[in-house]
């Protein structure tokens, strides 16, 4: 690879979706390109990708990384929310397969001025690119304290939340990461080697400022939409919230639909339109977290379009 920054799962992205020549893809979540890459590798001479991701810096990268590949791929700065627009745009009307990795980069957290981590002082932006309305000062400067309670409740699943936003409500306006860590371990401190207190609150503000579960919302029925008959879906998710609408969207469309549930005698209303090809949700080898600790909490899931 081109790039210091290693994709998560690489292996069994390239395996579930198992590019092939002349195929058509999609990675919804560009990156810096690396499983991209192996996209373009393994589907060589002539299959094509769409690469999509709403942060122009990630965009410029991937373009460099993906430069022999050029002829062949279509980068677009934009959401993966808007997958079936970008499709037709394109005059595709069904794909191979579909990769969403999805959240922040290595490098998106590794870049201080980009305000992710807690750990290096910075404006408080969090977005993952200049289209999002609302950076993170703007939700902790102007949301009332029962919102903030609400947001870093449900995002952050922070037990702490309610002391969290009654002292956010006190201290601000609030600029920078430093200040707001330091406004949370004043009331929220570090419990014998848990987490950083500030963690769960950045993760819903991240969360919050670039409508991270809403997008996954709207783009799967997309993805099953755009997928041809046997063409693959794989999402890699980060957080429980994440993971919980995949994994939840996967059940319900490798069920049919019958009406009236639970009865003998039934009519199909909708058969089932995926199949999961893994009822577990891959997770990394204790080698890759080792070389890679963001790998961490990744967990794989993979569908296949009836
Ligand atoms: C985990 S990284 C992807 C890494 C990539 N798979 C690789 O191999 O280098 C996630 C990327 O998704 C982008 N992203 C986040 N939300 C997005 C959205 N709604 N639409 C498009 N891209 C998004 C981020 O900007 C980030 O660059």
């Amino acid at each position: 690879m081109n790039t210091p920054h290693r994709s998560v799962l690489y292996q069994e992205i390239i395996h579930a979706l198992h590019p092939v020549t002349g195929g058509r893809y999609v990675d919804g979540t560009l990156g810096a390109g690396g499983h991209a890459r192996g996209i373009m590798e393994a589907s060589a001479p002539d299959g094509q990708l769409l690469g999509l991701d709403v942060d122009p810096q990630a965009l410029a990268i991937a373009r460099r990384s993906l430069a022999p590949y050029e002829h062949r791929i279509h980068l677009v700065q934009a959401s993966y929310a808007s997958l079936s627009d970008q499709l037709a745009r394109l005059g595709w009307d069904a794909v191979d397969g579909i990769l969403l990795d999805l959240g922040a980069s290595s490098m998106q957290f590794d870049t201080p001025e980009r305000g992710f981590s807690f750990l290096q002082d910075a404006p408080l932006d969090m977005r993952f690119g200049p289209g999002m309305e609302r950076t993170a000062a703007d939700l902790v400067n102007r949301y009332s304290e029962r919102e903030l309670a609400d947001l870093i409740y449900q995002y952050g699943e922070e037990r702490d939340s309610r002391k969290i936003a009654r002292a956010i409500v006190k201290a601000r306006p609030l600029h920078t990461t430093r200040e707001l860590a330091s406004v949370i371990e004043s009331v929220s401190p570090r419990r014998g080697d848990r987490i950083h207190p500030a963690t769960r609150t950045f993760q819903a503000l991240r969360i919050a400022v670039n409508e991270e579960l809403s997008s996954i919302e709207t783009v799967l029925p997309q993805a099953i939409e755009a997928l041809k008959p046997g063409g693959r879906l794989a999402v890699i998710s980060f957080h429980s919230l994440e993971d919980r609408i995949v994994k939840d969207f996967l059940r319900e469309q490798s069920r049919d639909l019958v009406n009236p549930p639970y009865e003998q005698i039934y009519e199909v209303e909708r058969r089932a339109t995926l199949k999961e090809v893994n009822r577990k949700p891959i997770l990394p080898s204790d080698d890759e977290i080792r070389d890679n600790p963001r790998a961490r909490s990744a967990k794989l899931r993979i569908a296949q379009k009836t």
